[in-house]
């Protein structure tokens, strides 16, 4: 028998070279739970349009739930003959109802409609699934930052000391990058909530159906496509999804980065939990940082899945084409990527060894104080291109000197400069610039305890 949806005009079947560059079964049939929900959504507009009697319905929707069972326990799978998802499914419907029955559901609804709905339901479950993995990963961010409330490390700009910062404050400015990324799903998901079934192969339907009934019925919360022909070619919400994915595999790839660098010798700011590193295989001592360094890899491998699409989709004429089946694989391998990455980062933060000793050491080392002395100048009423000179001036005496700025004697800073009295060293220790940063954002203890709350409220909120 043959399963093609289209062989009426052909006198020949497909070549095998042809069924093997079709086929579409070995990855859409993830879709398939999708796809029966849709069939039955389908079933109920064409018994409300008058095409399947009540007890036609009944029928079919108990084929449609025998045949979801038999996926389920794997009693059912498509083949490659089969091509893609929708045609194996036709084909198990078949089977179970006969061709008089099962042969009504295609009617008014075409492979185009379909799979652009069933790729949406898909995706948007799995945002659900990615938005709740996200949020674990800022439980543990948020729980670095609640177990360190007071230690202080070295901020960096260029890699270099700058000026010090809470450790609290650093590992919060990642959880703030995340919860944009875990907004982002939400909006993209609200955009996502509607439907194309209905829209047909690209032009609608003659036959009377209800799309929005569908859409309801589906549970796309905001109806069903205003345009057919988008409804059944648009693909931006999967570009958007793929952008999504991607921003969140970039943004754990930098604290993926510090992870590795922190974790070296030369920084040992913290340590991995054995559960979460790796050995080598040559060499006993090794410990590594293989998740983190996994994170960064394959954030480069969910930026190619992005780019790739958009290459697939750039100047695709109206309507559907097959190019649209290529959207599917790169995807379904950020999802995979992702759902598999985000346990295991979430695992190496969550068990972390912070060395507050070690980065408390260095938080004033470089000179990080030196902003300090120009601030305390400025306060004075020094104008700060002046204090800034001034400042400085003091790094310079103290690299010539090899001490840093707290040692530097009176008669030194009186020498550099009449302004700078001794009260100076009063703003030349660690907690003292951190506590004088205390405007919203800044990093004294007082407003990092403030950004913490709420980014604590937003993720009981989300
Ligand atoms: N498998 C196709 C896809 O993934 C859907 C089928 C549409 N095929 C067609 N010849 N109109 O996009």
């Amino acid at each position: 028998q043959d399963v093609r949806l289209w062989g009426g005009r052909f006198a020949d079947g497909p070549s095998e070279a042809l069924e093997k560059l079709s086929a579409s079964v070995h990855f859409d049939w993830r879709l398939a739970p999708y796809d029966i929900a849709g069939s039955r959504a389908h079933a109920r507009v064409l018994h409300k349009a008058g095409l399947l009697t009540a007890e036609e319905l009944r029928q079919m929707i108990d084929g449609l739930d025998q045949l979801e069972r038999d996926v389920a326990d794997g009693t059912f799978t498509g083949t490659i003959a089969d091509e893609d998802v929708h045609t194996a499914l036709e084909r198990g419907l078949l089977e179970r109802l006969g061709p008089d029955l099962g042969g009504k559901l295609r009617a008014g609804r075409s492979r185009n409609d379909q799979v652009a709905t069933l790729f949406r339901m898909y995706l948007r479950d799995h945002a659900r699934i990615i938005g709740g993995l996200l949020a674990d990963l800022q439980e543990a961010l948020v729980g670095l930052a609640e177990a360190h409330p007071d230690v202080a490390m070295p901020g960096r700009t260029h890699l270099q000391h700058a000026q010090p910062v809470l450790f609290a404050h650093h590992v919060l400015a990642h959880a703030q990058a995340l919860s944009r990324d875990a907004e982002r799903l939400r909006q993209w998901d609200a955009r996502t909530a509607v439907s194309p079934y209905g829209s047909g192969a690209l032009a609608g339907s003659s036959l009377g159906l209800d799309p929005q009934a569908v859409a309801a019925d589906l549970g796309f919360e905001h109806g069903s496509s205003a345009n057919s022909i988008d409804g059944t070619a648009s693909r931006d919400f999967v570009a958007e999804f793929a952008f999504i994915t991607a921003m969140i595999g970039v943004d754990i790839s930098k604290i993926a980065e510090e992870i590795i660098l922190w974790n070296t010798k030369e920084f040992s700011f913290v340590t991995l939990h054995d559960a979460f590193s790796t050995g080598s295989s040559i060499m006993p001592q090794k410990k590594n940082p293989d998740i983190a360094e996994l994170a960064r890899g394959k954030s480069g491998r969910l930026i190619g899945n992005l780019t790739g699409l958009l290459a697939t989709l750039k100047a695709l004429p109206l309507a559907y084409n097959r190019d649209l089946q290529e959207d599917k694989e790169p995807v379904f391998d950020s999802c995979d990527q992702l759902e598999m990455l985000l346990p295991a980062f979430t695992g190496m933060l969550a068990t972390l060894t912070v060395h507050r000793e070690r980065l408390a050491e260095l938080a004033p080392a470089g000179f990080s104080l030196a902003t300090d002395i120009a601030e305390w100048l400025v306060r004075q009423g020094i104008p700060f291109r002046v204090a800034h000179e001034v400042a400085g001036e003091c790094v310079k005496v103290c690299e010539r000197e090899g001490i840093e700025l707290d040692e530097l004697t009176d008669e030194q800073f009186a020498a550099i400069s009449p302004h700078l009295g001794p009260q100076v060293r009063e703003v030349l220790t660690v907690p003292g610039a951190l506590a004088a940063r205390d405007g919203r954002g800044g990093t004294a203890p007082s407003a990092v305890a403030v950004q913490l709350a709420e980014v604590r409220d937003d993720l009981v909120a989300q």
